[in-house]
């Protein structure tokens, strides 16, 4: 439980690999970036603070926050011509596929990665990325909508710019959204950075893997966060916080949770239980128990769909009640609070795992960073265990 692997350089690096971004002991429940607990990344720091924490090693002073801060202001806008890009998507295309083709042709305009050699290299083009993630994610909603892009607003910081592109008209002050309230609130903001936080790193998952495997061919570091994108897009992975508000919505009402339960019991039905279970955690998921709490909070403050809470809360009670959950260590993950509170931000569930990405592309690019940095990475070739004749 020491969160490193025995790193066997006559192995390949992605079978197991060192890193020191990222601390998991899924025993016990916990998670720390950089050493630091997710608990306190969560309350009493930004997004942008973690950010800043992942690439760099240390949380930033207050001088150096703000101009990180100026720097992902500035590089949130698009090349005019990268807007062409979506007309080639029909306006049901999911978000995932828009934003997975648009971060590769993004590769197209900057192409210094061949020849990147330091730190300050590595870091602009890290910086350059995680600043256009949110642009690109709020381009690929408002081509579903068929509505005008609009750029960033380099007078907002990260997350309220984000949900200002999300939501605002062209040009004007009114916000699509059947709320009609006209301005975003502070606690919106708020709980979506929190949310930002949670899902900035975590060692190394299945998309993490695909990120630090492309970036053993030498290809080009925005292809590999593309292709990280694509691998998060399933539903056994960062796709599943779009399944659980679907199944939440399929179950439909209380009285038939037992009937699904059971389903997700059944060996011989394929059925399983959206936001339940993980790989690593045998244990309660620590960004799911800061998103329960979250959830509480915003009870009030913001107005949660309290049928499918109450359904997801019924959930909750039969599964950690359950022998068959108990015995297999499934307890709710991160996905399993993400949507009601999303869905409450007026995000649509079909943007659920984009911001999945929004989240994540900062622990991508800084897993990318340390992969090449590392001297004795090597290219990915996961051993086989031939089963043939
Ligand atoms: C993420 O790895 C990461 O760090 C990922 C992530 C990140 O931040 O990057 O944390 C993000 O991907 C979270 C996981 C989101 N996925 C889901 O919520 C989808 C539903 N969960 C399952 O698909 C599953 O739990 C996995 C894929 C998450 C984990 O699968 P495992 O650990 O490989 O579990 P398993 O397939 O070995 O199952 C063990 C047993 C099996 O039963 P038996 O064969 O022993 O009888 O548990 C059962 C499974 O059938 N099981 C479930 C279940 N998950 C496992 N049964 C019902 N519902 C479920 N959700």
């Amino acid at each position: 439980d020491t969160g490193l692997f025995s790193y066997d350089p006559g192995y390949t690096s992605t079978a197991s690999c060192r890193s020191n971004i990222t601390f998991i002991n899924g025993k016990k429940g916990e998670l720390r970036y950089r050493g630091i607990p997710i608990e306190e990344l969560a309350t009493e720091h930004t997004y942008l603070e973690t950010c800043y924490l992942l690439l760099n090693g240390e949380l930033p002073s207050a001088q150096k926050l703000l101009a990180f801060d100026l720097e992902i202001r500035h590089r949130a806008f698009l090349h005019e011509g990268l807007r062409h890009l979506f007309n080639a998507f029909p306006d049901n295309a999911h978000p995932m596929a828009t934003l997975s083709a648009a971060v590769t042709a993004l590769a197209s305009f900057y192409d210094e990665h061949l020849n990147m050699e330091n730190g300050t290299e590595y870091l602009e083009m890290a910086h350059r990325i995680i600043a256009k993630i949110p642009t690109i994610a709020a381009f690929a909603y408002r081509h579903s909508l068929g509505i005008p892009f609009i750029q960033p607003d380099i007078d907002l910081a990260f997350t309220r710019n984000f949900l200002t592109m999300m939501r605002a008209y062209p040009g004007g002050k009114m916000h699509l959204g059947t709320e009609g309230h006209d301005e975003i609130k502070e606690v919106e903001v708020r709980a979506l950075d929190t949310i930002f936080t949670l899902h900035a790193d975590h060692e190394q998952n299945a998309s993490t893997t695909v990120v630090r495997n492309v970036a053993s061919t030498g290809a080009h570091p925005y292809v590999a966060i593309a292709s990280g994108i694509s691998a998060l897009w399933g539903r056994a992975h960062g796709g599943a916080n779009e399944s659980v508000i679907a199944q939440l919505e399929m179950i439909g009402s209380v009285d038939r949770v037992d009937t699904f339960i059971a389903k997700a019991k059944d060996p011989d039905d394929p059925f399983r239980l959206m936001g339940f279970g993980h790989r690593v955690y045998k244990n309660f998921d620590p960004r799911a128990r800061i998103l329960k709490k979250l959830q509480d909070e915003l009870k009030e403050e913001i107005g949660l769909n309290s049928h499918l809470m109450e359904i997801a809360e019924k959930v909750e009670e039969i599964a950690l009640s359950d022998e068959y959950f108990i015995s297999r260590n499934l307890y709710p993950n991160i996905d399993f609070y993400t949507g009601i509170i999303l869905t409450a931000l007026q995000i649509p569930k079909s943007m659920f795992t984009p911001v999945f990405v929004i989240g994540r592309t900062v622990g991508w690019i800084t897993q990318w960073i340390e992969f090449k940095q590392d001297p004795q990475s090597k290219i990915a070739r996961p051993r086989q265990l031939y089963s043939g004749q």
